[in-house]
């Protein structure tokens, strides 16, 4: 892969919003996820990979990779015969990645740079998956067209961008304890875990007021992609996107 590593053009400030916030790392950030999801995430985790790993892709990247659990886990599974990239607009979670792959013995190119001006030609990678990072992007963020059309740009036609999300169970009943959990446990646990409590107050507020499935899928319609299909996990707290550009 040629953008090996390298740093993109680093926008305003302004432009990022959120970045101050991930450029601290919470401490103890990968237990937190854990804990917070009942050990479950890595479970998603898998789930996406699967998803971006069908058909054999010559080229995936992990966007906003953070720590690199789903680009470690994309090369472990996928072989030498796929490329893994991962990129994010926050050095030290990428400083974790990158430790992260050498102790599993995982060859990841981790890229800094922004999501809004990512530093690949137009149609390189055959598939993009994102975990728990596409409410960032989409969530009250004016850059979301721009992201959304970036992600769009760098995938091949007929290839597959993948989200793996928290989302809105369709289920009342399970749609308030699910709202309950993200404010009480996930903002009181992750905060007191992490001494970062600000930062598990967005979390937990944000998946709580977050898109159901119907606006995710709409955001990718018109953004361009060609195809939208979505599977719940956990009564639909979690949803798997597979977003197919035109071929
Ligand atoms: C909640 S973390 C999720 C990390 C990882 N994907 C995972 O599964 O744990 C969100 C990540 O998105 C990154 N991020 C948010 N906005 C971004 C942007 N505009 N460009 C690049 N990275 C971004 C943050 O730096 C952070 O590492």
């Amino acid at each position: 892969m040629s953008q090996k590593s390298q740093a993109s053009g680093t926008p305003q400030a302004s432009s990022r919003p959120l970045h101050a916030m991930f450029t601290q790392v919470p401490r103890r950030y990968d237990l937190v996820n854990r804990t917070i999801s009942l050990g479950m995430d890595e479970r998603w985790r898998e789930a996406a990979a699967r998803a971006c790993l069908e058909g054999s892709p010559r080229r995936v990247l992990d966007l906003c990779c953070g720590t690199g659990d789903l680009a470690v886990r994309l090369k472990r599974s996928g072989g030498p015969g796929v490329e893994v990239a991962g990129l994010d607009y926050s050095r030290p979670m990428l400083e974790i990645a990158r430790r992260k792959a050498a102790e599993r013995g995982g060859q990841v190119d981790f890229v800094h740079a922004d999501a809004a001006a990512m530093p690949f030609p137009d149609g390189y990678f055959d598939r993009v998956g994102i975990s728990f990072a596409f409410r960032n992007l989409t969530f009250k963020n004016p850059m979301t067209p721009k992201y959304l059309a970036e992600t769009l740009r760098i995938l091949r036609p007929g290839g597959r961008f993948v989200v793996v999300e928290s989302s809105q169970p369709r289920q009342a009943v399970i749609r308030g304890l699910y709202h309950f959990y993200m404010r009480a446990f996930v903002a009181g646990v992750g905060g007191l875990l992490s001494g970062e409590p600000a930062a598990y107050r967005y979390l937990g507020e944000s998946a709580a007021r977050f898109h159901g499935p119907d606006v995710v899928a709409r955001l990718l319609k018109e953004t361009g992609f060609a195809e939208v299909r979505s599977e719940g996990l956990l009564f639909g707290a979690v949803r798997l996107f597979i977003a197919t550009k035109a071929g």
